[in-house]
């Protein structure tokens, strides 16, 4: 289902991210791909993954990463807020399931792929609910082969319903179309 454009941003439900996420689980398990552990990427990711975990039935690590800075701008790098715990002894030789609700400059999905291999992850497949197209700051190291996009979007602000202080009214724009 196309998302719904509301002065020029989308808005989704939680019902449309749903059914987006069940489709994308389905794509990973048809493309052979069967991760030890799912990594969430917070906060973005926390929801998106949880939604993973009630088709994959895999276990959540969430990762604590920001690009944005106290004044809520894009600081220089993306900084790690909180890491797994033992991270060595959870992800090496694993094979892990990467998950965010955005792919936009790609910078933070970059850092995070790379402390992972750093840790020895064996294998890494990358999940987003959405990826804007757009071109990208950041880099998808090459060991790494699997990206599964739950739908691609233009370059516009997506309007999460987890940000939503007015759930009514955000249901209300994403049911607009
Ligand atoms: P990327 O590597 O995944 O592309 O992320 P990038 O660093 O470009 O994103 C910076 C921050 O901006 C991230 O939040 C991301 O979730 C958020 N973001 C980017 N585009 C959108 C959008 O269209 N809508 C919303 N709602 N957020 C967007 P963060 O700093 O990691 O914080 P958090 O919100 O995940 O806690
Ligand atoms: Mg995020």
């Amino acid at each position: 289902m196309p998302a719904s454009l509301v002065d020029g941003k989308y808005y989704l439900t939680y019902e449309q991210i749903h059914a987006t996420i069940h489709t994308l689980a389905s794509r990973i398990s048809a493309d052979g791909f069967d991760p030890d552990v799912i990594v969430a990427i917070g906060t973005g990711g926390f929801i998106p993954a949880r939604i993973l975990k009630t088709f994959l039935k895999k276990p959540i690590l969430t990762v604590g990463i920001s690009y944005y800075g106290p004044d809520n701008k894009p600081a220089k790098t993306p900084r790690t807020i909180q890491w797994i715990d033992e991270v060595e002894k959870k992800l090496a030789g694993r094979k892990v399931l990467l998950v965010d609700e955005v792919d936009d400059s790609r910078v933070t999905l970059e850092y995070c792929l790379r402390e992972l291999l750093r840790h020895g992850a064996c294998e890494i497949a990358i999940a987003v609910l959405h990826n804007k197209r757009k071109e990208k700051k950041g880099r998808i190291p090459e060991e790494i082969q699997r990206y599964y996009a739950g739908q691609e979007l233009e370059d516009r602000w997506i309007c999460y319903p987890w940000d939503a202080e007015d759930i009514a009214e955000h249901s209300k724009r994403a049911e607009a179309l």
